[in-house]
C-alpha cells in the first residue's frame, strides 16, 4: 500500500522475542506512548510471538506490569486497556518453519493482516536468518507485489563483521526490498543527533567554517558509567568496537562530517553518509591509530565494581575491549589534515555523549604576546545527558587591563522545549509505521562501516587490552595516544545550564 503522506496506516505489528527485555522495557512502553499521544489506528493489532506457551490474558497482564513500570508518561487506565485489547500472544519456536505456517493461519483466522505487516525482530541475532527464511516459507513475506506493504525491523548487531552482515543481508533481500528494511540504530533518533543536520545546514554561521581551514580536530565521545549489565555472553563476543563504534559512533561521525544532502529525503541523507564512510582511511598502522582497553576491579562512585574478566559469561582471559579510542582520517578536501578522535567506554568517570568541534587557534597578532593565553574555540554538541549545544569562546575579564578568559553561550534543549521529547523507540516505531527510513541505516552504510571496523579488529586480534580502573577516563595509553599529536581529550563537563534543569 503506497503511503504518499507518510500517515500511520492500520497495520499488524508482529514482535518476535516478545518476552524479552527489549520488548518489555522499550517496545511496549513506546507503543503505550503512541496509543496515548496519537491513538493508534483503528484495526492496528499487535501479535507478540515468543517461545514460551502463554494465554493472551497472561501476556497482557505481563505487558501491563511492564508498561506501568517503564512508561515515562503517567499511565491512564482506559488508554492502557485500549492498547492491551490490541495485543495477542502467539507461541512460536523461531527455528521451526511449521510454527510460522500456524502464525499465518492464526492471522488469517483473526483477519488481522489489513494494511501490511511489520515484523519486528527483537530476538537475539542468531535467530535473524531462520526467522527471515521461515517467514518466506510460510508465505508471510516475499519480493512479489503482494507483500510490498510489509516491513521488517532489525535490532543491532546486524552481522558481526562484513562477511556475516553481507550473508544476512543477502538472505533478507530474498524476501524484502531495501525499502522495506528498517535497521535500527537508536542513536539516530536522539534529538540532538537529529539536530545536527538542522544546526549545520539551517544556519549561515557554522557551515562556512566547517572544514579544514578552520577546524583543528574533532572529538566524539560516548562515555558510559554503566558496565555490561549482565550481558556477558553477548558482550564478550563483540566488545566496544562492535557494540558502539561500528554503529552509534560511526553514525555520529557521518552526520558530523558529511556534506549537505540534496534534500532531507532518507536516501539523499544516506548517500552523503556513505560518501564519508567510503572516504575513511583504511590503510596505515591501525594499531598505532587506536587504543583498546578493559576495566579491572575497583571502586566507582563508592561502589565496588568487579573486573570485566570476572563478569558472568565472560572468558577469564578475555581480550575483549570495554574501551576503544581511535583516530579516523577522512580522505577528502574538506577534512584534509583534520583528525576525528573517537572514543567509547564502559565504567568511565561520567556519562556523556558529546561531539566537540575544536577550532584552530586564533591567529590575530593583537593577542600574540605571552600574557594572553588564548584557548581554541569549541562547539560542543551535547547529545546526552543535559542535551544542548555550547559554544566556547574567548572574552574579556572585567577590569582596566585586557585579560582574557573562556566563556560559553549555551542552548539548553530541555529549558527551551521541555522534558517530554519523544524517547528513541517512540520515534522509531512511529517512523516505521509511517514508512520513513531516515532514522534507519541503509545496507551500504552498514557494509562500509563493517569494512572499517573489520580492519581495526584484525589489527587488535588476540592482543591484550590496556587496563583501566572503573571511574576513570580509560587507560592512560589513551591519553598518551592523543597527547603525542599535541592534543588532549576534552573532559566532558556538566553544562552551566544543568543548574536550571535541577530546579
Ligand atoms: C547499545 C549498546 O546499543 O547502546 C549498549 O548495546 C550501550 O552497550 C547503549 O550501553 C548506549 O545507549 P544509550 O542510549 O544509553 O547511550
Amino acid at each position: 500500500m503506497k503511503n504518499k503522506n507518510n500517515a500511520v496506516e492500520p497495520h499488524t505489528l508482529v514482535i518476535f522475542g516478545a518476552t524479552g527485555d527489549l520488548t518489555h522495557r522499550k517496545l511496549l512502553p513506546a507503543l503505550y506512548f503512541l496509543e496515548h499521544h496519537m491513538s493508534l489506528p483503528k484495526g492496528f493489532s499487535i501479535i507478540c510471538a515468543a517461545r514460551r506457551s502463554k494465554a493472551d490474558a497472561e501476556y497482557r497482564n505481563e505487558a501491563e506490569k511492564s508498561i506501568r513500570q517503564f512508561s515515562r508518561i503517567k499511565v491512564d487506565d482506559s488508554c492502557l486497556r485500549k492498547l492491551l485489547s490490541r495485543i495477542h500472544y502467539h507461541q512460536l519456536e523461531f527455528n521451526d518453519a511449521g510454527h510460522y505456517t500456524s502464525l499465518a493461519e492464526y492471522m488469517d483466522k483473526k483477519r488481522i493482516t489489513r494494511g501490511g505487516i511489520i515484523f519486528y525482530l527483537a530476538t537475539p541475532p542468531i535467530f535473524f536468518d531462520a526467522t527471515i527464511k521461515n517467514l518466506a516459507l510460510a508465505k508471510l513475506a516475499g519480493i512479489s507485489k503482494k507483500f510490498s506493504s510489509n516491513r521488517v525491523v532489525f535490532e543491532k548487531p546486524f552481522g558481526n563483521n562484513f562477511e556475516t552482515a553481507k550473508n544476512l543481508n543477502n538472505e533478507i533481500r530474498k524476501a524484502f526490498h531495501e525499502k522495506q528494511i528498517f535497521r535500527i540504530d537508536h542513536y539516530l533518533a536522539k534529538e540532538l543527533v537529529q539536530n545536527l543536520i538542522v544546526m549545520r545546514f539551517a544556519n549561515s554561521i557554522f557551515e562556512p567554517m566547517w572544514n579544514t581551514n578552520h577546524i583543528d580536530h574533532v572529538q566524539i565521545t560516548v562515555a558510559e558509567t554503566l558496565g555490561i549489565e549482565g550481558r556477558g555472553s553477548y558482550y564478550d563476543k563483540n566488545g566496544s568496537l562492535r557494540d558502539v563504534v561500528q554503529n552509534h559512533l560511526m553514525q555520529l561521525l557521518c552526520l558530523t562530517a558529511m556534506e549537505c544532502p540534496k534534500s532531507l529525503s532518507a536516501d539523499d541523507i544516506r548517500d552523503e553518509k556513505v560518501k564519508v564512510l567510503k572516504a575513511v582511511a583504511k590503510s596505515g598502522n591501525l594499531r598505532k591509530e587506536s587504543v583498546k582497553g578493559q576495566y579491572i576491579s575497583g571502586i566507582q562512585d563508592g561502589k565496588k565494581v568487579i573486573a570485566y574478566r570476572s563478569e558472568q559469561d565472560v572468558r577469564k582471559n578475555s581480550a575483549t575491549s570495554t574501551y576503544f579510542a581511535i583516530k579516523f582520517r577522512i580522505k577528502n578536501k574538506k577534512w584534509k589534515n583534520v583528525p576525528f578522535y573517537v572514543r567509547t567506554g564502559k565504567h568511565l568517570k561520567d556519562r556523556a555523549t558529546e561531539i566537540i568541534i575544536n577550532y584552530k587557534k586564533p591567529l590575530s597578532r593583537l593577542f600574540m604576546a605571552k600574557d594572553y593565553s588564548l584557548e581554541n574555540n569549541q562547539l560542543i554538541i551535547r547529545v546526552q545527558p543535559e542535551e544542548g549545544i555550547i559554544l566556547r569562546f574567548n572574552a574579556k575579564i572585567p577590569g582596566n587591563k585586557i585579560l582574557i578568559d573562556q566563556v560559553s553561550m549555551d542552548f539548553c534543549h530541555e529549558c527551551k522545549f521541555g522534558p517530554n521529547t519523544a524517547e528513541s523507540y517512540e520515534r522509531l516505531l512511529y517512523d516505521i509505521m509511517r514508512n520513513d527510513q531516515t532514522l534507519f541505516t541503509r545496507w551500504d552504510e552498514v557494509e562500509n562501516s563493517w569494512k572499517i571496523i573489520d580492519g581495526v579488529r584484525d589489527a587488535w586480534h588476540n592482543i591484550e587490552p590496556y587496563f583501566y580502573e572503573p571511574g576513570t577516563w580509560g587507560p592512560k595509553e589513551a591519553d598518551l595516544f592523543i597527547e603525542k599529536d599535541g592534543r588532549k581529550w576534552a573532559v566532558p563537563q556538566k553544562p552551566s545550564y544543568s543548574i536550571l534543569l535541577q530546579k
